[in-house]
């Protein structure tokens, strides 16, 4: 039989399939049941810093009721009771997750502020968290802000949190970097055990009848694994730690692209969303049955198999696959019109 395991944080998994962030794993039942379908590790999803300071505006106007003493910018945010846990919750349900299965689990944090990150991820450690997932967002809207000043933000709340914490720290990324294998080389100097590739970002879309700006949620199709793969293949070999890649992981074949470019794990979230948490299982079934017919002793002799240091011929990896790709569609329209 294949053996699936596969090392990602230092820990050995299970399995390639990590469970991502999102609001399925805020039942402890869930949790139970993706252990039993055969994930790997669990994602909670992420504990947002702006929860800490609505909780305590909403302490200050419960103690100074009738004064307008609160932060004005925090109004712009959503409602305390629009986010699913509060703090305390949080952190008990870590507790409780941790009790309940035998798998890691990775507790999810978003900061605004080095200190909120920092005071954070210490609780969740304490709470017994396996692992901390820092779920990074910047957006420059402000043009002064220049992408130095971004990453310089970005590595100084690693720096702070790797520092801060003994358990292993994974940074998930946008994808909107210039040059990401230097990020994440500083990353690593900053600590970081492990990359995730990468978070997806809701744009907002437009209603042109009420010309209101609207948050839009839609759950991902696997084209977007390519341009997952097309840097972790590029970061495969350049980096100690590890590559987890998220976004478009559906089927078997997903997964084993993923593992082929040269991560460790994937982190899985909308197949769940859409076929059930059972879809694991199935997942691996498929997986399993791949290697096997194949005769592969194992999944993790084919990781970065197909990384851009692997393979014999780089240019698909670079800027000549870009022209060979335009070049070749407008030949094949070409011959279509005769
Ligand atoms: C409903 C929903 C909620 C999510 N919440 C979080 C979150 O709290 N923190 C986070 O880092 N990612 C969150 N994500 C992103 C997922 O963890 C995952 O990285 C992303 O959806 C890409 O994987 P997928 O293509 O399998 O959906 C959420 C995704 C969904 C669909």
């Amino acid at each position: 039989m294949t053996d699936i395991s596969m090392q990602f944080l230092g820990m050995k998994l299970s399995g390639p399939i990590v469970v991502a962030a999102t609001p399925l794993s805020e039942s402890i039942d869930n949790i139970r049941h993706m252990e039993d379908a055969g994930a790997s590790a669990i994602v909670l999803t992420s504990l947002f810093e702006e929860q800490l300071a609505l909780e305590s505006r909403a302490l200050d106007e419960d103690l100074s009721r009738g004064t307008e003493s609160f932060a004005e910018s925090l109004d712009f945010l959503p409602e305390l009771s629009d986010y699913r846990m509060t703090h305390e919750g949080y952190l008990e349900h870590v507790r409780r997750a941790r009790e309940a299965v035998a798998i890691p689990i990775i507790a999810s944090l978003n900061g605004t502020t080095v200190g909120g990150w920092v005071r954070l991820a210490k609780e969740m450690e304490q709470a017994g968290a396996s692992a901390i997932e820092l779920n990074t967002f910047a957006l420059a809207t402000d043009r002064s802000q220049t992408s130095a000043d971004l990453e310089l933000q970005l590595l100084e709340l690693v720096d702070g949190v790797c520092k801060a914490v003994k358990v292993p720290v994974a940074v998930k990324l946008s994808q909107m970097f210039t040059s990401l294998p230097n990020l994440c080389a500083r990353l690593e100097e900053a600590g970081a055990r492990a990359v995730v590739l990468f978070n997806r970002f809701y744009q907002p879309d437009f209603d042109i009848e009420t010309l209101e700006v609207r948050p839009s949620l839609h759950f991902s199709t696997p084209s977007e694994l390519l341009p997952r793969l097309h840097w972790a293949a590029i970061l495969f070999g350049h980096l100690n730690g590890d590559i987890a890649i998220t976004g478009g992981v559906h089927s078997a074949e997903d997964v084993l692209k993923a593992i082929m470019a040269g991560a460790s794990v994937t982190e899985m979230a909308s197949a769940l969303h859409i076929h059930g948490i059972e879809h694991i299982g199935r997942v691996l079934a498929d997986m399993r049955y791949w290697l096997e017919k194949r005769e592969y002793a194992s999944l993790a002799e084919t990781r970065g198999c197909l990384s851009r240091r692997s393979v014999p011929d780089t240019s698909p990896y670079d800027r000549g696959n870009y022209i060979k790709t335009l070049s070749s569609y407008s030949l094949r329209q070409t011959v279509a019109a005769f």
